[in-house]
């Protein structure tokens, strides 16, 4: 695909059907992450956890909805959810995850995938969610951000933003 015809496609898919995203194709979105700008280049403090197990990621979803007395599922019933998490203390954590989790987004919509960032379920769980514990991570390490994907139910189809913009 075209990479503007990519950037047109991009939008958050929240509906996903139950075939599995291949083992191909999540190398490649995990290309397209390492492929990203990482502030001062410091790439040994991210991590990528690759969660493939549907049930994992649905208790990560209870226990999120549990926490804060929801009622939907934050992550959307995906079937692959990418977590990036960070050693960093500082705000340049989330600015990584910004990139790292968009390049992985447009990889995904290349590959006709649907996907959708998510920071509310990791923000609110902290670092002491129970789940973490379960992503076997390094010491000092903790989830900032991720992101779901699976096949969308439906057709890709970007939507028009337009973010005010002054030229001067
Ligand atoms: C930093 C960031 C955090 C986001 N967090 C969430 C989230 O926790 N849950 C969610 O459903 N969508 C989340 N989104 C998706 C946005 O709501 C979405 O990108 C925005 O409304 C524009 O819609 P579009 O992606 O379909 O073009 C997030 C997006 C960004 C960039």
């Amino acid at each position: 695909m075209d990479f503007y015809e990519v950037l047109g496609k991009r939008v958050s898919t929240r509906k996903f059907s139950d075939e599995k995203v291949s083992d191909k194709d999540i190398e490649k979105l995990i290309d397209a992450a390492n492929k990203a700008p990482i502030g001062m280049g410091t790439y040994d403090e991210c991590r990528l956890t690759v969660i493939r197990d549907k049930s994992f990621i649905e208790e990560i979803s209870k226990e999120y909805m549990e926490k804060m007395d929801k009622k939907s599922d934050p992550l959307f019933g995906a079937p692959l959810l990418i977590i990036f998490s960070s050693s960093k203390e500082n705000d340049l954590r989330f600015q990584d995850a910004g990139c790292v989790l968009e390049n992985i987004s447009l990889a995904a919509t290349s590959l006709n995938l649907g996907s959708c960032y998510i920071r509310g379920t990791f923000h609110n769980l902290g670092k002491d969610g129970a789940y973490i514990e379960k992503l076997n991570l390094d010491d000092g390490f903790s989830p900032v951000a991720g992101i779901v994907i699976g096949h969308p139910e439906s057709k890709l189809v970007g939507k028009d933003h337009i973010i005010p913009t002054n030229f001067i």
